[in-house]
């Protein structure tokens, strides 16, 4: 395992429209995609760039999202997860588990087109952990 390139942070909110024109106003964020629905993992999807990485807005899909269970602790919403790229996801499932980490289910195509998979909390301080298999020929 090495670690990558922090890849973005996963920001939980209420309001992808809301959220962006914070990020517009209070921040200065000038590029910002357009938001689309990731219905497999139950989340619409926005993305804010930042120079140097990307803040992943994230909004409830359904009641039964992830996210709209972190919205019942966290009306305002807040920082949800942190996602690093990895060569190669299986590879690095495989080695997650000989370690005893608890890796959440299977990898699954994440909101770049490339297998993601999130490691448990409990094995990393309190913090959801992303790992992205890297865009193959780059970003
Ligand atoms: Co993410």
């Amino acid at each position: 395992m090495k670690l990558g390139p922090l890849n973005h942070l996963g920001i939980a909110t209420p309001s992808i429209p809301d959220a962006v024109a914070r990020y517009r106003a209070l921040l200065g964020a000038e590029k910002v995609g357009e938001a689309f629905d990731l219905p497999a993992q139950k989340v619409r999807v926005c993305f804010v760039d930042a120079p140097n990485s990307q803040i992943e807005l994230l909004e409830p899909l359904g009641d039964d999202s992830p996210i709209a269970k972190f919205l019942e602790k966290n009306p305002a919403g807040g920082q949800h997860h942190v996602c690093f790229e990895v060569p190669d996801i299986h590879a690095a499932k495989a080695e997650l588990e000989a370690k005893g980490a608890k890796v959440l289910g299977e990898p699954r195509i994440g909101a770049h087109g490339t297998l993601v998979l999130f490691v448990h909390p409990k094995d990393m301080g309190g913090v959801l952990t992303e790992l992205m298999e890297t865009p193959k020929g780059g970003h």
